[in-house]
């Protein structure tokens, strides 16, 4: 009986830190962005305003961090919204190849930018898989960006659906920075960055795998990940037939 008090007030301890974490993970990057526009609106207020090519690049980089503002919150209500188990699946049959050619155009202009090949391999003919077809798409997003945002100059990003008898196993893989092996038990943690300035340069704020973690395993399946250092990574999961 005492025992278990014990192991409750445990367990609740723990839960209070990690919302108290929670909520200093969220503080601090709401603040980023928001001294960076307040510095910009001012320096324009006391002179800046006269001097119209100084002021266009502030009224950009202003708008660009209200931008990041704005995923940043998008990404929190969704967090919010799967945590509290109010995020609504949708279960249906939906062709797998559609799916995957609907991301790899929607991604394609970003892959572009920064000069990467991005490019769609399938062994199969349009196969039917079973989820929620807007939820795994939202997830390749994730990790289509993920590929593009840590890759090298002129990397190569493969977004790939095999048949395999009951289930169709979907793959991005990139040519990137790779993983160290410490750190990938971690990377689906909420806000979990392997290099902070460099995640932060890419505007990411670590929200992106755990939400795809989140999306994977409510499909009855997770995220598998192979990386080397320096050469690259490839995340995987498996979708029913
Ligand atoms: N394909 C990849 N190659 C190398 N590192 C990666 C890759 N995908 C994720 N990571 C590492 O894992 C971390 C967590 O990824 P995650 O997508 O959750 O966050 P983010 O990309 O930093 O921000 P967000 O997705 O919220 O914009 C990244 O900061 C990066 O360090
Ligand atoms: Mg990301």
């Amino acid at each position: 009986m005492l025992d278990k008090l014990h192991e409750d007030i445990n367990k609740l301890k723990k839960l209070e830190t990690i919302r108290s974490e929670f909520l200093g993970n969220v503080s601090h990057e709401l603040r980023t962005p928001i001294f960076a526009v307040q510095g910009m609106l001012e320096t324009l207020l006391h002179g800046a305003l006269d001097d119209p090519e100084v002021s266009k690049d502030f009224i950009n980089r202003a708008l660009a961090n209200t931008q990041r503002l704005n995923t940043l919150l998008n990404d929190l209500i969704e967090i919010s919204r799967i945590e509290s188990g109010d995020m609504k699946m949708s279960f249906r049959y939906f062709p797998l190849k559609d799916l995957l050619r609907q991301v790899v155009t929607e991604m394609e202009p970003s892959a572009e930018q920064k000069g990467i090949k991005l490019e769609l391999i399938s062994n199969h003919d349009n196969i039917d898989v079973y989820g929620d077809k807007d939820r795994i798409k939202q997830a390749l997003i994730n990790l289509v960006d993920n590929a593009i945002k840590y890759n090298k100059q002129q990397g190569k990003v493969t977004v790939s659906s095999q048949d395999a008898e009951k289930e169709a196993i979907i793959s991005v893989e990139d040519t990137g920075v790779g993983i160290d092996a410490v750190h990938i038990p971690r990377i689906f943690e909420r806000f979990y960055r392997v290099d902070k300035e460099r995640s932060r340069e890419a505007g990411g704020t670590g929200l992106g795998l755990a939400i795809v973690k989140h999306i994977v395993e409510a499909h009855g399946s997770r995220v598998e990940v192979q990386s080397k250092k320096g050469q690259g990574s490839k995340f995987s999961f498996r979708l029913k037939k």
